[in-house]
């Protein structure tokens, strides 16, 4: 497959002037990146690294973060994670209160905001450090000990935070979170701070696609069985009110952030990270979802 060629006709097609999308803003520091940004970088498990724009400038991952987070409780946690935070679509926004009271505090998966602050009190109960620890494994799976959180953009989220505080202070009253409110918003502001390319995000994210082993080296980082799960995860709920949609144009397992970054990766193929800051209405990259369904169209291939 030529994707160099394919990656090409996507930016040749495709301009930021055509869509209707906004930066995020309700996290000031974010609204401040220039919205003609544009990159894509796919790397292959045949070791060919295609791209295109802005793919080796870092931005902010934020919800991508959610999946690293995720892997490492799975880790600790095994199955008992699963009676803390559910496995189902949540057909909400991201930051949605209202299905809590009904679910006893249970979050629907790990990715909307309540499931992965379930997840960041988890690390905070069970890590010494768990913004070292969570440093140290995207920079081992990135093979770049340069990584790092944006402390700006974690300080910036953290002035406005007020829905996050309120989704822990709820959880904590239903009895989903056992510790105290700070840590754990702290370490979630951290994460969602990851300052990362599109290049180096395809380049964690092979972990997935290559079902749990560093393409590398071959050495397994997590096991077969937990690398399905979190696939899955990414394809029913990694887009979330839009997971369908996502599913429907793209047809592979990805993830979003509001710093206008999307990975999706196909198992025993490719991971590809796609970078545009405007936003649609759901809080997903216009342009980057509209770049992956040229992807998966121009190549003929998802995992459908
Ligand atoms: O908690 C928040 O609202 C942000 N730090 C992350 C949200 C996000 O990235 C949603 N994704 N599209």
């Amino acid at each position: 497959m030529e994707y160099q060629k394919i990656l090409d006709q996507i930016q040749e097609e495709l301009n930021y002037r055509d869509v209707f999308g906004k930066v995020a803003s309700y996290i000031p520091e974010l609204a401040k990146v220039d919205p003609k940004k544009f990159g894509m970088y796919l790397y292959s498990t045949d070791a060919q690294n295609s791209s295109f724009g802005d793919s080796s400038e870092k931005f902010s991952i934020q919800s991508i973060s959610k999946v690293f987070t995720l892997t490492m409780a799975m880790q600790i946690l095994g199955e008992d994670l699963w009676d803390r935070v559910d496995v189902e679509p949540s057909g909400d926004p991201f930051n949605s209160l209202t299905q809590l009271e009904h679910e006893k505090g249970i979050p629907r998966n790990p990715f909307i905001n309540s499931g992965a602050l379930v997840i960041c009190d988890i690390l905070v109960s069970n890590l010494k450090d768990p913004k070292a620890e969570l440093l140290e494994f995207v920079r081992k799976i990135t093979g770049n000990p340069e990584i790092d959180y944006d402390y700006t953009v974690a300080a910036s989220e953290k002035s406005t935070g007020y829905r996050n505080y309120a989704l822990v202070n709820y959880m904590k009253a239903l009895g989903n979170i056992k510790n105290d409110v700070e840590p754990i918003v702290d370490f979630y502001f951290h994460q969602c701070s990851l300052a990362m390319s599109c290049e180096e995000l395809a380049k964690a994210f092979m972990l997935y696609a290559n079902r749990g082993k560093l393409l590398e080296t071959g050495e397994r980082i997590i096991s077969k069985t937990k690398n399905k799960r979190i696939n899955a995860l990414m394809q029913t709920c990694g887009f979330y009110d839009e997971a369908g949609e996502f599913s429907f144009e793209v047809g592979l397992p990805g993830k979003s952030g509001v710093g206008g970054g999307i990975v999706a990766i196909h198992p025993g193929q490719y991971s590809v990270a796609v970078w545009s800051p405007l936003l649609n209405p759901k809080g997903n990259s216009e342009l980057g979802m509209a770049a992956l369904e040229r992807f998966t169209t121009l190549t003929g291939y998802s995992i459908f």
